[in-house]
């Protein structure tokens, strides 16, 4: 089996691994005969490498050059970070072996050594059970929506709308028009042209994408100033990125409709960590350092000590915003999807968060793995065989994407 790029292709060769659009839609399943049509989908999609079986000259793809001794080694160091699931599920087994390999090809123990703190805050030790009150009392000011986002919703609501009234409200802001360009234009479409204008985009991806992408864009920009001390902003940005991406490819690979819907949510599912981070340093502090003492998951950590947790501090943020009711289905649920109105996608979201929390890509400050809801698993109805195209499809993604948001 070997990798080979497009342009190489032959007809009569062998798929040895199915491929899929940006959508996640099967192009082609492993084990069929690449016909001369099959390249040129190919090309249109832009994919540009896919695997075969037994073509002659081919670059065999390293299975694993990672030293055995060094896979014991992490999975001995990662166990601790798996307390809080249960290995024998077969879900969470699939996440575990795979996280495995990632983290000792990628050094990812190292990475975190350096980005892992839990100062002591020497302010005082009471609990500051009355956030969420304070919120609603405006004791703690919110900062006010992006006005670019209220404007497209307004866009979008009008049915009489083109692709060019919603480009004119972007492109009223340069920084939002770049951000969003450069990402059309990354791995995660994989588009075979180069996309330069707003318009452009919003005709071959879609009105709602779009706005969700403007959404998800706009709303992180507004919180890139974390205390350090806290936790490393970089770190933060990883993580919300990881799992924006997988929750985009597992609802691709279940066939979900608005997959950047996923992306936006996936995005934003830990925002209410941030807000907590900026606006209340001092309960942060408290909560991060409770966390490592008591080895509670970091949420259960909020709940005991603000009354509430990011869950609900998000839910506040996004109704006062107004924003769409299905970004807060999934946000607000992501620790508890069993209980959404409408459970898949916010199962998805929850899958995503587990898996990048698994693989090390990034932290919103949770140093373990959150615990898979069972339930909510069944009822997704998803294989655990696609987990390790889903990680390898993200890890190519996020490499292309990490970058672009952070700038
Ligand atoms: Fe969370
Ligand atoms: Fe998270």
């Amino acid at each position: 089996m070997g990798i080979l790029q497009t342009h190489k292709l032959k007809p009569g060769m062998i798929l040895a691994e199915e491929v899929r659009d940006i959508n996640g839609r099967l192009l082609l399943g492993k084990g069929n005969r690449i016909e001369p049509s099959h390249i040129r989908i190919f090309k249109i999609w832009g994919i540009t490498e896919v695997q075969v079986f037994g073509a002659i000259g081919i670059k065999d793809k390293p299975e694993s050059h990672v030293n055995p001794e060094l896979i014991e080694k992490t999975e001995d160091k990662i166990k601790p970070i798996f307390v809080h699931v249960d290995l024998d599920h077969p879900a969470v087994k699939e996440i575990f072996r795979l996280s495995i390999e990632y983290r000792s090809r990628n050094h990812v123990l190292e990475k975190e050594a350096a980005l892992i703190s839990a100062p002591d805050s020497q302010k005082d030790h009471n609990n500051n059970k009355g956030f969420l009150k304070k919120l609603s009392e405006k004791k703690i000011n919110l900062p006010e929506i992006p006005s670019i986002v209220s404007e497209l919703n307004e866009v979008i609501s009008n049915p009489l709308s083109s692709a060019e009234d919603i480009a004119n409200v972007v492109n009223k802001s340069p920084s939002l028009t770049a951000t969003l360009l450069r990402i059309v234009n990354s791995a995660l479409y994989g588009c075979p042209s180069k996309i330069d204008k707003v318009s452009q985009a919003v005709t071959l991806i879609g009105t709602k994408e779009i706005f969700g992408l403007a959404v998800g864009i706009s709303v992180l920009s507004i919180f890139k100033k974390i205390p350090k001390e806290i936790i490393n902003m970089y770190s933060f940005l990883r993580h919300s990125i990881a799992c924006g991406i997988v929750s985009r490819i597992l609802a691709a690979h279940k066939n979900l409709p608005h997959t950047e819907q996923l992306f936006v949510s996936g995005l934003l599912h830990d925002l209410g960590r941030v807000l907590l981070y900026i606006y209340s340093p001092d309960d942060s502090l408290r909560i991060l350092h409770n966390s490592r003492k008591s080895e509670k998951l970091l949420f259960e950590e909020e709940n005991e000590y603000l009354g509430c947790n990011h869950t609900h501090i998000v839910q506040y943020l996004m109704q006062h915003w107004k924003l769409p009711i299905i970004l807060e289905n999934n946000v607000f649920y992501h620790h508890n999807p069993i209980e959404a109105q409408n459970p898949v996608p916010a199962t998805i979201v929850h899958l995503a968060d587990i898996m990048v929390n698994a693989l090390g890509m990034g932290s919103s400050g949770e140093r373990f793995v959150p615990p898979l809801n069972y339930g909510a698993w069944e009822d997704l109805d998803l294989s655990t065989s696609c987990f390790e195209l889903v990680v390898k499809q993200a890890i190519h993604q996020f490499n292309s994407l990490e970058t672009i948001l952070q700038g």
